[in-house]
């Protein structure tokens, strides 16, 4: 019992911790709060379909992540979920040289993101469905957890069938269901990471993992085979 209660103590130190220093970037880059947890619009966890509810990533994810990503200004960058949008306000504030966008399908979420970020020309926020976007607008592509895995899955094969040109998927955190990209014909990974601690301080209650992908058309093995 007093080691349970004790990582338990940890667990909710660390998050407050985590939360207090989310809450000062978020106040410099976008003047309020992006800590709110909101519940998902739709999930049904027993068939794995249907979105996650809104929680923003910690800055501090952000950091190492995008230290694995180069964005140059020929790239667009798409957060696929975006929340209250805060990949985004962590983009901005390192001078990401690119156009920012990101879609957000509950309402509500959406226009808390595009409240703060009408201030940045360089963000774009889009409320609505990703599953209805034209994704060959885009190079890199995030995702932070937004999907349950069978609607993940349903994603990538939205991406296969629709990408005419290659582009770069972050996957955070990916280890419910990030496996379906491995030894996918025209996937290739790039980096992947666990993240259990950062200075020392835990992130997480359970070990979290990202991964960088690849993706091109160009290397996908046609399913057609014989002469067309
Ligand atoms: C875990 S939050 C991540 C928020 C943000 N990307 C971040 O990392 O701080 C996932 C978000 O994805 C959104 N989402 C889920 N399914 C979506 C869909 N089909 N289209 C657009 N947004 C979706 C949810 O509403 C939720 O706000």
């Amino acid at each position: 019992m007093p080691v349970r209660f004790f990582k338990k103590a940890e667990n909710n130190l660390c998050f407050q911790f985590w939360n207090c220093v989310d809450l000062f970037y978020d106040m410099r880059i976008c003047g309020r709060s992006l800590v709110r947890y909101v519940p998902s619009v739709f999930r049904d966890d027993k068939a794995g379909v249907g979105s996650t509810g809104s929680q923003s990533t910690h800055y501090v994810i952000l950091k190492r992540i995008f230290s694995n990503v180069h964005l140059s200004s020929d790239d667009a960058f798409l957060d696929i979920g975006c929340g209250k949008g805060r990949v985004l306000a962590f983009l901005v504030s390192q001078k990401c040289p690119c156009p920012l966008y990101g879609v957000e399908l509950n309402e509500a979420v959406g226009k808390e993101a595009e409240k703060w970020a009408s201030r940045y020309k360089q963000i774009s926020i889009i409320i609505g469905d990703a599953f209805l976007l034209d994704y060959n607008k885009f190079t890199v592509l995030s995702l932070a957890r937004p999907f349950l895995p069978k609607t993940f899955y349903n994603c990538v094969d939205l991406l296969e069938s629709t990408l005419t040109h290659p582009i770069t998927l972050i996957y955070w955190y990916d280890q419910q269901s990030g496996n379906y990209l491995k030894n996918r014909s025209g996937w290739e990974l790039q980096t992947t990471e666990t993240v259990e601690r950062i200075n020392g301080i835990k992130i997480s209650s359970a070990y979290l993992r990202y991964s960088i992908w690849t993706f091109d058309p160009q290397k996908k093995e046609s399913s057609c085979i014989g002469p067309e």
